[in-house]
């Protein structure tokens, strides 16, 4: 790993549970200095190019905030005088709005909002000391956007870089009832190894999330390259140039599709939302999309290996009879598509005693709130024990 040097700076990437080491291994091949695991985060240093750059291309990362400081505190109302003594000046101009979230870390009983609000006036205070007046807070849209991670001893103070979410990728416009996000989509296709080699299917693809996020994995194309906007464009030392070099230099890493990637889905409506994903994402004329039952269907080339990612209806947002719904997917999977590396997530722990296949993975990951397994099913021809043989 390279030498931390004088303009990199903290960054710490955040992201769901169960993704770390992929948001790891994601910033190790981007380059990122220092890099280090937390629970849902990644700490790494690099420069402002490199902060750009990782904006653009991360595919497991939520939010990437720059650190700016961090103190230790011994009273709650230390907040005030640690933001007071910041000097806001270099991050902002007062007629700039901003908002401040904050992540409290404490076993003892405390006021989130109290931290916010006792922070919120430091920093105007501090504005109006040196020029007379105030900044004004936008807590929908703000230019500049303060996080505050709060733990027993520190305040660690920093500048969320990316703004909204990276899940908004900008393709996804229209979604069926439930849609996955597209950074646990990435991380379904990470975690499953996919070798980028063997065609790619997805049996229940709804919107198309997964197909999409696989093909921008194939084509090493950035995950955010059609978003409108980050917040370090509102920063002021924000430059054009550099952020223009960096798009550019990831855009001409961008390669042709070699594998086949095909989605399937029953439901009329979301075959239309997947095609209009498609469409938005600017991936309609590679992927193939089939209206069909997956219960009724059959791998097409019996020998050609096939990479299966999915999730499937859990029966909490969308009703299924669990006990035959799950014994039809293991049946199917079992019977009609041999060679298949098979992996799909589920929160449904009852459905997955019905697959009747030992999974060879099972990977703990959460859906929103939803406690999920990612398995995994190696799909052979006849038995196991014949295929070793
Ligand atoms: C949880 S959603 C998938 C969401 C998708 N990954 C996305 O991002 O939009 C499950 C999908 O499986 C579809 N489905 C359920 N049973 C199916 C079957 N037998 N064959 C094909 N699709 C099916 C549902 O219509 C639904 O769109």
């Amino acid at each position: 790993m390279s030498v931390v040097k004088q303009n990199d700076f903290k960054m710490v990437a955040k992201t769901f549970f169960g993704l770390e080491d992929i948001l790891e291994n994601e910033l190790l091949s981007l380059g990122a200095k220092s890099v280090k695991k937390g629970i849902r985060s990644v700490s790494f240093y690099g420069d402002k190019g490199f902060m750009y750059k990782a904006n653009l291309n991360l595919r497991t990362a939520l939010f990437i905030y720059k650190t700016i400081k961090i103190s230790t505190m011994k009273l709650d109302s230390d907040i005030y005088s640690v933001m007071k003594n910041i000097s806001w000046q270099k991050y902002m101009n007062v007629d700039q709005s901003f908002s401040i979230k904050t992540t409290v870390s404490l076993n003892r009983s405390h006021n989130s909002m109290y931290f916010a609000q006792k922070a919120k006036d430091g920093l105007v205070d501090k504005f109006r000391v040196l020029f007379g007046k105030r900044p004004n807070v936008d807590k929908k849209f703000p230019d500049i956007h303060i996080h505050l991670y709060i733990n027993e001893k520190t305040v660690e103070v920093s500048l969320n870089s990316s703004g909204s979410s990276l899940h908004q990728r900008g393709y996804r416009l229209r979604t069926n009832i439930a849609p996955i996000n597209e950074v646990l989509a990435a991380g379904l296709i990470l975690l499953s190894q996919w070798d980028k080699k063997t065609d790619f299917f997805d049996p229940m693809c709804g919107s198309a999330t997964l197909l999409i996020e696989a093909a921008m994995i194939a084509c090493s194309i950035p995950p955010s390259l059609n978003r409108k906007i980050f917040a370090f464009q509102k920063w002021i030392d924000w430059d054009n140039d550099l952020y223009t070099k960096i798009e550019d230099s990831l855009v001409k890493k961008i390669k042709d599709l070699k594998v086949t990637i095909t989605g399937m889905e029953k439901s009329p409506s979301a075959i239309i939302k997947a095609k209009q994903n498609l469409k938005n994402a600017n991936l309609e004329e590679f992927i193939v999309l089939k209206k069909f039952d997956f219960f009724k269907s059959s791998k097409i080339n019996v020998e050609k290996p096939l990479q299966i990612v999915f999730n499937p209806p859990y029966g909490e947002r969308l009703p299924v009879d669990v006990e035959s719904f799950y014994s039809s997917l293991g049946n199917t999977l079992k019977k009609n598509y041999p060679n298949s590396n098979a992996w799909f997530l589920t929160s449904n722990l009852q459905g997955i005693k019905f697959i009747g296949l030992r999974p060879s993975r099972k990977i703990k990951l959460f859906n929103g709130k939803l406690e999920s397994r990612l398995l995994n099913y190696k799909l052979y021809k006849g038995s196991k024990k014949q295929k070793k043989q």
